[in-house]
C-alpha cells in the first residue's frame, strides 16, 4: 500500500511512520512544512528506507498537494498536520484556522478530484483518514465518558479548529460519497514529542531544575494513551474501519495532572538523578501558576466502538510506559532541549 501522511515529522505522525516503515512493507510519502513543532530527529531510524520519501510542504499548497495526489497515486491518505498547542491558539489563532481548517479543506477538495480520477478497482480502495482529538466534545460535565454519538462543544481555538475540520470531513463523505474515517484520541505520551505540552517539559524542566508549571490547581483530568499504543489504533482504523465511521480512541487511563507531574517526579527521584540544589524532591520545583482561560475540566474517552468493532486495546500500562518515557527523555534529550 501506499500512504501519503501528512506532519509525519510531528509527535504522532513520526510514531505512525516508524511503525508502518519498521513493521510493514508499505510504502510513505511524507508531507510536512516542518514548523517549530517538527524534528527531523523524530524519523532518523527510517529516513533512509527507499519505501521512505520526505516532502517538504505546507497542505495549504493546492498546487503542490494536487501534484503529489497524482503523481505518488496513494491508497491512503492519514491527515495529521495540525498546529497542535492549544496555548498558542489562543495566543496566534491565525495559524489554526489556516492549517487546521484550510489546509484540511485543500486536502479534501484534491482528494477528491484524485478519487474520481481513479480507476474502479482503485477507487475501491483508497480512503481519507482524519486524526482528531477528543478536545472536539469539550468538558465532560458528569461521570459520562464521551462517545462518537457526544455533542461537539470545543472550548479553545484549537479544539474549534479540529472540531470544523471533522466537520468538513464527514460533510465530503455525505456530500460527494467520499470514503472517509475520523478517529478522536485522548491525550498521547511517549518519546519524540516536542517539549511544549506537560510531559515532556514537565521531565525537561525538572532534569534542568527549572520551574515545573502548573495551570491552576492542576486538579484538570486528561485521558492518558501511549503513541505506540495511538498509531496501531490507527493503522487498524483505516485498514478495517468502516468508511464514513467515527472511532473515538482512549487509554481508558483518566489522570489528574497533578498526579501525572507527581508521577514523573517520584520516577525521576527513584532514578538517583541529580536534584535540584537543596531539593529532596522533583517534586519542589512544582509551580502553580495562572489557569489558561476556557480550561477544560475533565476529558474522558469511551471506546468500546474501537474495542468491539476492530479488536483494538490499548497494551501499554501508564506506570510503565511514562517510566520508558522518562527514560527515553535522558538519553535523547540534546535533540529536544
Ligand atoms: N498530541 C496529542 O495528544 C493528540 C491527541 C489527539 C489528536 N491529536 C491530533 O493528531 C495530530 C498530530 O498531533 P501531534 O501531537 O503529532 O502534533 P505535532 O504538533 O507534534 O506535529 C504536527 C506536525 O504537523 C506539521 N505541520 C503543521 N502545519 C503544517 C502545514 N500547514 N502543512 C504541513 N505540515 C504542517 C508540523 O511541522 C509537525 O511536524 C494533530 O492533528 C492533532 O490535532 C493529537
Amino acid at each position: 500500500m501506499k500512504f501519503l501522511i501528512t506532519g509525519g515529522l510531528g509527535f504522532i505522525g513520526s510514531a505512525l511512520i516508524r511503525k508502518i516503515i519498521k513493521e510493514t512493507d508499505h510504502q510513505v510519502l511524507n508531507l510536512d512544512k516542518q514548523t517549530y513543532a517538527s524534528n527531523i530527529f523524530n524519523l532518523k531510524s527510517i529516513e533512509l528506507d527507499k519505501r521512505y520519501t520526505f516532502v517538504k510542504g505546507d497542505i495549504c499548497d493546492e498546487i503542490l498537494i494536487e501534484k503529489l495526489l497524482f503523481d505518488f497515486q496513494p491508497d491512503y491518505l492519514m491527515h495529521l498536520a495540525a498546529e497542535s498547542h492549544v496555548d498558542n491558539s489562543i495566543n496566534n489563532p491565525s495559524e489554526f484556522i489556516r492549517t487546521n481548517i484550510f489546509g484540511t479543506f485543500s486536502l479534501l477538495k484534491n482528494s477528491h478530484q484524485y478519487w474520481e480520477s481513479l480507476p474502479l478497482e482503485k477507487k475501491e480502495i483508497f480512503k481519507f483518514h482524519h486524526i482528531s482529538t477528543d478536545e472536539v466534545y469539550g468538558s465532560q460535565i458528569s461521570d459520562k465518558l464521551f462517545n462518537e454519538n457526544s455533542r461537539y462543544d470545543p472550548s479553545s481555538p484549537y479544539a474549534a479548529s479540529k472540531a470544523s475540520s471533522d466537520h468538513l470531513v464527514r460533510s465530503w463523505f455525505k456530500t460527494y460519497n467520499m470514503p472517509i474515517l475520523i478517529s478522536n484520541c485522548s491525550n498521547n505520551y511517549g518519546p519524540y514529542q516536542f517539549p511544549e505540552k506537560l510531559i515532556p517539559l514537565t521531565i525537561l524542566n525538572a532534569i534542568q531544575g527549572k520551574k515545573i508549571p502548573i495551570y491552576g490547581n492542576g486538579l484538570q483530568v486528561r485521558d492518558w494513551l501511549h503513541v505506540e499504543d495511538h498509531s496501531t489504533a490507527l493503522l487498524d482504523i483505516i485498514s478495517k474501519g468502516k468508511i464514513g465511521e467515527t472511532y473515538n480512541v482512549g487509554g481508558n487511563n483518566q489522570i489528574k495532572n497533578i498526579d501525572v507531574v507527581k508521577k514523573i517526579c517520584t520516577v525521576l527521584d527513584q532514578l538517583g538523578i541529580d536534584k535540584p540544589a537543596g531539593s529532596k524532591s522533583f517534586r519542589d520545583l512544582i509551580t502553580f501558576v495562572k489557569d489558561r482561560p476556557g480550561h477544560d475540566l475533565m476529558y474522558g474517552i469511551d471506546a468500546q466502538k474501537i474495542y468491539k468493532d476492530l479488536n483494538w486495546s490499548p497494551k501499554i500500562r501508564f506506570e510503565e510506559g511514562i517510566k520508558d518515557t522518562i527514560i527515553w527523555y535522558l538519553k535523547n534529550k540534546k535533540h529536544y532541549l
